[in-house]
């Protein structure tokens, strides 16, 4: 979700103004997610890198993130959407991080889409946390390495347990990944927009859908060309691929 600053400099407001109209897209998009059928969607909320904006930047984030929290919990039960989060929450300030969690907790019987919140997140370190996990298992001889394997990574992941990720929607014109759950996005269709995070609501959400729909996903196999009996040892389009080392 990048552009908020832009959005507001844009119209010579402060860029706090830009993030609260941020929430407000937030809200829409989840709503019409949800409505939509989507299973999980996760949000790059706040980055371990975001750590280091001015402290007043910080700190009305969090507030935002507090209101949302109050405001948006029962709501989202309203609509049976569960709430997950991954990042380094240990770092946010007491008040946000009890808010999160009883959140999580209230929503955490809804069966409908999970809204996955990425919170003081970065990808690195928490592939880094999965190996450190896996590490003391081997010290402690539960593992041995040679039966380190993919799953066991990713079962060690803040996400475990989520799917990866089909589509990773980025916005304000920026190409890049920035540290966000680079394991999980391995195979995933990238979308990139210039429209800022503030302006993208509902149509720009379907929008990015649409053009998702048209991707040929192949997942490194060959597309099956049916005419000449091409079929294949190595899987069909479309499936995951199944190449995973087994645990
Ligand atoms: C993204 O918008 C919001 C958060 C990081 C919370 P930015 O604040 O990065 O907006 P730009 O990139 O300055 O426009
Ligand atoms: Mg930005």
């Amino acid at each position: 979700m990048d552009g908020n600053g832009r959005w507001a400099r844009g119209r010579f407001m402060p860029r706090i103004w830009g993030h609260k109209r941020g929430a407000d897209s937030v809200r829409e998009v989840v709503k019409c997610a949800a409505s939509m059928g989507v299973k999980v969607l996760s949000l790059f909320a706040f980055s371990d890198e975001n750590w280091g904006r001015p402290q007043d930047e910080v700190s009305a984030l969090m507030g935002l993130f507090d209101q949302y929290l109050q405001f948006e919990t029962d709501q989202l039960l309203k609509q049976n959407i569960r709430l997950r989060f991954m990042g380094n929450i240990d770092r946010l300030p007491e008040k946000t991080r009890s808010l999160l969690l009883g959140a999580a907790q209230k929503l955490s019987a809804c069966d409908g889409m999970t809204l996955n919140l990425a919170v003081s997140y970065g990808a690195r370190a928490e592939i880094t946390e999965a190996v450190r996990a896996i590490a003391r298992n081997v010290r402690e001889g539960i593992i041995d390495p040679e039966h380190v394997c993919e799953s066991m990574v990713a079962g060690g992941l803040a996400s475990a347990g989520m799917p990866d990720l089909d589509l990773v929607i980025r916005t304000s014109g920026e190409q890049r990944l920035s540290n966000f759950m680079l394991w999980q996005s391995s195979y995933a269709e990238l979308y990139f927009t210039k429209v800022l995070w503030p302006d993208f609501g509902k149509a720009a959400f379907k929008a990015a859908l649409e053009e998702f729909s048209t991707r040929q996903r192949r997942f490194g196999l060959v597309s099956v060309e049916p005419a000449l009996g091409v079929s294949s040892s190595l899987g069909r389009m479309g499936e995951e691929p199944s190449g995973k080392t087994p645990c």
